[in-house]
Formats: structure tokens, C-alpha cells, sequence
């Protein structure tokens, strides 16, 4: 039986690719894509589709994807009907909180604002801290919110560290840390057991690899 799988496009792209490559699957479609979509692999029943995070998890809870790799993030903020199934160690970053640094933060008095990508991740941060917070949604570029005076700081993701840096923010804290997952859509597992563990092997095979690489 085929197993779809929804790769997330953008920042993990090519490291998911890679990863494939190291299974020995038949990605050249994926490399060569041009404006296409939809991508059959050349040696494996497999059929990849590139998406966007937030779709890629839409597309595993509705059954349209088997499987999917989307990064922790995207899961923490949204979506729950599938099955996490495996750290890829790919896409490794963190969240963080930051502000520049004369905003004293954690010690402001009364409501502070958080512009933030990602508003459940970081009312729950702040709740947990039993702080009164402000979230504000931000949909991009969220480093320009503090510098604006839109925000007291901010929830982001941080990679490098280079766009904090080149806006002057300092990092107040880590929430935790993120890296691509493996998801699987619940009804899939039951009916393409064996493929999908089959695929999950394969890619537990280079997670180990790779590990043993950086070692
Ligand atoms: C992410 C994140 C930071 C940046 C961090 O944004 O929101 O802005 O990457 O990466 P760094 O630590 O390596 O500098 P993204 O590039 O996805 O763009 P966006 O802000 O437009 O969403």
C-alpha cells in the first residue's frame, strides 16, 4: 500500500530530503520540483506532498496524509489527533522569550504584552509563571514588535540567534526546546501498520546515524 507523506516546505525541506536520501528512497522529484506539488518517490511506494506546518498536521488528522514531518512548534501551538511517533533531530531550535534589554521583564509591574507566532505556546508559558500577559498575534518578523513599541517582549523561535541579535534583543529564558517530528494519522497506523513501521525504522536508522556522526 502507498504511504502519503506531507513534508513540511520551507526550513526543513532539504534536511527532511536528506534524510530520505540517507533511507534510500528515490526523492529526485522532491530536488527537481519546479512548481509541482505532489511527488511519487522512484523507489518506494511512496507519495510525498510539500505544505505548509500548520497544513501538513491538517492533513494527518484528516487521513489525506498517512504520515507527516512538521516541527515540534507547529505541534505545540496546534492540532493533537495523530501519533508522534518519532524525533527526527532535524530542525533543531528553541523557543525563547526576549526583549531588548532595558525592558526589565519578569519584574514589570502589572500586564506585560508578548507578540508572539505563537499565542497558546506562550499564554502557557506565562501562565505557568503566573504572570499577567497580553498576547499579542503576530505573523511574521516578530523581532520588529519590541523595537515598535507593539510589545514589552517577545515568544519566538531562535535558531542562530542572528535576528535577535541584529535587532538588539536578548534572550530571558528558554521554553523549551523544538525539532521536526514524525506524525502519523491514527486510522493509517492500523490499516498501513506495517509500512509505516517499516518507514519509521528506516528513519530511526539515520536519526541514530546522524547522532552517532555529531559524537
Ligand atoms: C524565524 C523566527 C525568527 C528567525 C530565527 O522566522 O521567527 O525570526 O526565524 O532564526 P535565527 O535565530 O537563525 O536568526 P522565519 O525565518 O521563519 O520568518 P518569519 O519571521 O517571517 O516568520
Amino acid at each position: 500500500m502507498t504511504i502519503a507523506m506531507a513534508l513540511t516546505k520551507g526550513r526543513l525541506e532539504k534536511n527532511t530530503i536528506a534524510m530520505l536520501d540517507e533511507c534510500g528512497y528515490g526523492t529526485e522529484a522532491l530536488k527537481n520540483k519546479g512548481r509541482a506539488l505532489v511527488f511519487a518517490d522512484t523507489k518506494k511506494d511512496l507519495e510525498y506532498f510539500l505544505v505548509k506546518a500548520n497544513d501538513c498536521i491538517t492533513y494527518v488528522e484528516h487521513g489525506v496524509a498517512d504520515v507527516g514531518v512538521v516541527g515540534k512548534d507547529t505541534l505545540l501551538e496546534g492540532g493533537k489527533d495523530y501519533y508522534e511517533l518519532l524525533d527526527l533531530e532535524i530542525g533543531k531550535c528553541k523557543f525563547i522569550v526576549a526583549s531588548l534589554p532595558e525592558t526589565d521583564l519578569f519584574n514589570k509591574v502589572g500586564q506585560i504584552k508578548i507578540g508572539t507566532k505563537y499565542p497558546t505556546v506562550a499564554r502557557q508559558y506565562f501562565l505557568s509563571k503566573g504572570m499577567d500577559v497580553e498576547i499579542i498575534k503576530i505573523d511574521g518578523s516578530v523581532e520588529l514588535s519590541p523595537l515598535l513599541g507593539l510589545c514589552d517582549g517577545i515568544v519566538d523561535i531562535m535558531e542562530t540567534g542572528t535576528t535577535l541579535k541584529e535587532n538588539g534583543l536578548v534572550v530571558l529564558d528558554t521554553v523549551c526546546p523544538i525539532s521536526a517530528r514524525l506524525i502519523v494519522n491514527k486510522a493509517a497506523f492500523r490499516l498501513k501498520r506495517n509500512e509505516i513501521l517499516d518507514l519509521i525504522t528506516d528513519l530511526e536508522s539515520v536519526v541514530k546515524k546522524n547522532a552517532a556522526s555529531t559524537q
